[in-house]
């Protein structure tokens, strides 16, 4: 059966969904997007995705055509019509399709919100149990990194880069230090024990999912200093991982080549892993 996408009020097969080519979220990326994994057909987190949605889009003086409720409830009949199981919902809202191509926003315009399903077995993925291996890449993105802007291209290249040397992410440094993964955040856990992560900020994205494991790791007595870490840092850690609605937390075995540790998933990687699979699952709506 044809997947169902949601655009501007209707589900539509995939080959109906259309936006216009003067869709500013084509001409500009002035739009903003959300990933949301879905568990047994059920949203994870989905609460602070869509806070975060609401968030980026005060950023961008952009206003939601939907309350937040009723996207909520969107992408509820979406995953039921497509009947998904294990996988994520995408969502973008954009400045909506004008008469031309002003850079300035647009009058009476109606935003774009569209939406659709994927399906991955983000539980049984292969690299949950191997980790995986990322490479470096200099951060080229804008300095408001903390809005979920779909203007991706630096991404689109350093997790290019990443696909050609075999390796699952690409962190991206600035001034010597990780602000982030291409598509998730980074994490290591020092010698003594100390999980680091960068603080939040205009550097970075502020991860839903980097936010619930932090909270989860401090319930349980966990040493957490948010600061920005260097490659050496993470060459000489007891392990690292990154998180992301798509992949939970997922171990980095490498990076360019060289181990982490012993080039093994590690064990505290993988009870955050477990930890967070359980307040996943207790949550979902
Ligand atoms: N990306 N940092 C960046 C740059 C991201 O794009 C993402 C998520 C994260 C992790 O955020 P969260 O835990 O809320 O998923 C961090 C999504 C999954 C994507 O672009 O597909």
């Amino acid at each position: 059966m044809e997947q169902i996408a949601y655009v501007n009020g209707s589900f539509v097969p995939m080959s109906e969904a259309k936006v216009s080519v003067l869709d500013r979220g084509f001409l500009f990326a002035d739009g903003i997007y959300e990933v949301a994994a879905v568990l047994d057909g059920k949203l994870i987190d989905n609460a602070s995705h869509l806070a975060r949605l609401e968030r980026s889009v005060g950023e961008i003086q952009l206003e939601l055509p939907e309350t937040t409720a009723r996207i909520q409830e969107i992408q509820k009949e979406l995953v039921a019509r497509n009947n998904l199981v294990n996988g994520m919902v995408y969502l973008e809202v954009t400045r909506g399709a004008d008469t031309g191509r002003d850079f300035a926003f647009p009058k009476g315009v109606k935003p774009t919100l569209i939406m659709f399903t994927s399906v991955k077995d983000i539980i049984g993925a292969p690299s949950a149990k191997s980790g995986i291996g990322v490479i470096t890449v200099p951060d080229l993105r804008w300095t408001r990194r903390d809005i979920k802007s779909v203007a991706l291209l630096a991404q689109v290249l350093a997790k290019q880069a990443a696909a050609e040397a075999g390796a699952g992410e690409a962190w991206m440094i600035e001034d010597g230090k990780v602000t982030e993964g291409g598509s998730s955040s980074a994490f290591i856990l020092t010698q003594d024990d100390v999980l680091v992560t960068r603080q939040n900020g205009s550097a970075i994205l502020p991860g839903c999912t980097r936010k619930a494991v932090v909270a989860l790791a401090e319930e349980r007595q966990l040493r957490v200093e948010e600061r920005a870490f260097s490659i050496e840092e993470a060459l000489a850690a007891k392990e690292a991982f990154i998180t992301s609605a798509t992949v939970f937390v997922q171990a980095v075995v490498t990076i360019d080549g060289k181990k982490v540790a012993n080039g093994k998933p590690g064990p505290m990687t993988g009870r955050l892993r477990e930890i967070y699979v359980d307040f996943a699952e207790a949550t979902a709506v």
